[in-house]
């Protein structure tokens, strides 16, 4: 059947400070699905948070960009602004951008992927949800699970993977996007995406069977005020087994905690840590930055499921190795490269500390 599977997502309000989401607005969202589901409009839903954000898993059969789906889960952020600004939680609405719904949330604040998909005879796939980074912070783990042969031995050894991935990588700054196909252009294709704030792969495809594999909330960043905003916080969907990567070698990215732009004020680089959906509560100097990886099997566009995939002692060490790396990047302070580069922090004093300066600045004689 062809089916859809929408993950839109967005921060409406933090409990507390921008650490967790507070249970109120969970049940609301939860009211809100299910009034969509026994409508028709929704085969099922799945409401989740990751630290801060509020995740809203859905299955359907209208398409993706649908205007409806769209309109329902932007009405579904506003009823739970107003819980959030009754309980005053912090940043009530922060990623409702804007004061009216106009078609599609794209843009509007919220994060979205979404794909449409034929369902197999089985169908497992994995929604992957970040908190305190950005885009970018998929390239590295979905370039291993879809490239490399020291994750994936899939690519060597299953006829089905042996033909390789199409990578679709977004500059997300000048508003393009290219194609690559793997293993022919890995080389290239490394070029790009090995600089995670400029270009970030959206989507990945079977090159085997043409059908979608993995799919990113990336979306282009809005230039203002001489600074990019970022899209904070993304989500990424992936189905796995047969002619895609199996659960294990999607998951195995993982296992190596990579550094990321994000953490405190969104200035700084920090260690992605693997943790179950309970563990999602960004607390050391605001981080660092969480993954989360909740599974399902689809049945006839029914999610069942969850199955928190990182609440397993085998994602221990991870887990250890990040907070050994936050608390050494955590050592430089305010110094590169635990800070961010001057062009690529959230947050910045710059102007004003050089307009400070002007007059005291002069030429250095040869
Ligand atoms: C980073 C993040 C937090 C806040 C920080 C300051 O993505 O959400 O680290 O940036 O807590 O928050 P404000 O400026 O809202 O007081
Ligand atoms: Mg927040
Ligand atoms: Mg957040």
């Amino acid at each position: 059947m062809k089916l859809t599977l929408s993950v839109i997502k967005a921060d409406i309000g933090g409990f507390v400070g921008h650490s967790d989401s507070h249970p109120e607005i969970l049940a609301s969202a939860n009211e809100s699905l299910n009034k969509a589901k026994s409508a028709g409009m929704l085969i099922d839903y799945y409401v989740t948070k990751c630290g801060d954000d509020l995740q809203l898993i859905m299955t359907h059969q209208m398409g993706e960009g649908n205007e409806k789906i769209h309109e329902m889960a932007w009405n579904t952020f506003v009823k739970g602004t107003e819980i959030a600004k009754k309980l005053k939680l912090y940043g009530a609405g922060q990623d409702l951008l804007s004061d009216a719904f106009s078609g599609n949330v794209k843009g509007m604040g919220p994060g979205v992927a979404e794909m449409e998909i034929n369902e197999r005879i089985s169908e497992p796939v994995i929604i992957f949800m970040a908190d305190k980074t950005s885009s970018g912070a998929w390239n590295l783990p979905l370039y291993k699970m879809f490239a490399d042969p020291f994750n994936t031995i899939g690519l060597v050894i299953a006829p089905n993977m042996h033909k390789g991935f199409k990578f679709e990588v977004h500059d997300v700054k000048e508003h393009k996007k290219v194609y690559f196909t793997s293993p022919e252009e890995i080389y290239d294709l490394l070029v790009l995406i090995g600089a995670p704030s400029r270009y970030c792969i959206k989507s990945v495809s079977s090159r085997d069977t043409g059908e979608i594999a993995a799919v990113s909330s990336t979306q282009k960043l809005s230039l203002i005020a001489g600074r990019y905003v970022g899209k904070d916080d993304p989500v990424f969907i992936v189905r796995c087994q047969g002619s895609f990567p199996a659960v294990g070698e999607v998951l195995e990215p993982f296992t190596h905690p990579a550094i990321v732009e994000g953490w405190m004020r969104g200035s700084h680089n920090g260690p992605l840590m693997p943790v179950s959906v309970a563990d999602s509560i960004p607390t050391r100097f605001d981080g660092p930055p969480r993954v989360t990886a909740l599974g399902f099997q689809l049945a006839e566009g029914m999610l069942v499921g969850p199955r928190d995939m990182f609440a397993d002692i085998s994602f221990d060490d991870a887990r250890k190795k990040a907070n050994w790396a936050a608390e050494y990047l955590r050592r430089h302070g305010p110094f590169e490269p635990h800070r961010l580069p001057l062009e690529e922090m959230e947050y910045t004093t710059m102007p004003q500390v050089m307009d400070k300066l002007k007059e005291r600045f002069t030429t250095l004689e040869d």
